[in-house]
């Protein structure tokens, strides 16, 4: 008889992959994401150093009317802040030296904001995710390959998530 391992967190299924081929798509994606989005929304971002986070996140800025072109990757704040329809933090956990340093960082706060919190690298602060998130995965699949996965977490990022794949039929998922 094989055992089951009980896992700590039950995964919600994908609602939707894509396997895109250029920054263009995967920008193309951010930006669907961006329009569907009302405020209050938190996305986590994860996926290895250029997989395409940053790139998403500015067409998240674009879809939200923030200015796309002035999104980079936080390098020595953590935290960018772009004026858009509602606001957006984009958050890059990247250079994060010590996991407890996120506590000072008050992203709780931004969390509970109105406006739109995107973090990069969010797997290094599970803490700070409220219970409702979307989780977009980027994996690389070699070259300029790869594949966008959305899996969220709770009923509002469920309906963020099916809007965008309405928008944008995937590739899989259900
Ligand atoms: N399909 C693709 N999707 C996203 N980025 C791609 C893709 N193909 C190539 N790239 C390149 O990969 C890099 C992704 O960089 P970036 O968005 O900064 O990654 P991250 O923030 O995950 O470290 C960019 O140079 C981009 O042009
Ligand atoms: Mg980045």
């Amino acid at each position: 008889m094989t055992a089951i391992p009980a896992g700590p967190t039950i995964m919600a299924p994908p609602v939707a992959v894509w396997e895109t081929t250029s920054a263009e798509a995967t920008r193309a994606i951010g930006q669907l994401l961006g329009e569907a989005c009302a405020g209050g929304e938190t996305i986590a971002l994860i996926g290895p150093l250029g997989a395409g986070k940053t790139c998403l996140v500015r067409g998240l800025a674009a879809g939200l009317g923030a200015p796309a072109e002035a999104v980079t990757s936080p390098t020595f704040v953590l935290i960018h802040e772009y004026a858009g329809r509602v606001p957006l933090y984009h958050v890059d956990l990247y250079r994060l030296d010590a996991r407890d340093a996120v506590n000072g960082l008050g992203l709780e706060e931004y969390v509970d904001s109105a406006g739109v919190t995107v973090i990069e690298w969010a797997d290094r602060a599970p803490a700070v995710l409220p219970g409702d998130h979307l989780r977009v995965a980027i994996e690389h699949l070699g070259g300029d390959r790869r594949r966008v996965t959305l899996h969220p977490q709770g009923a509002r990022p469920a309906a963020l998530a099916a809007q965008v794949a309405a928008r944008h039929p995937g590739t899989g998922g259900a």
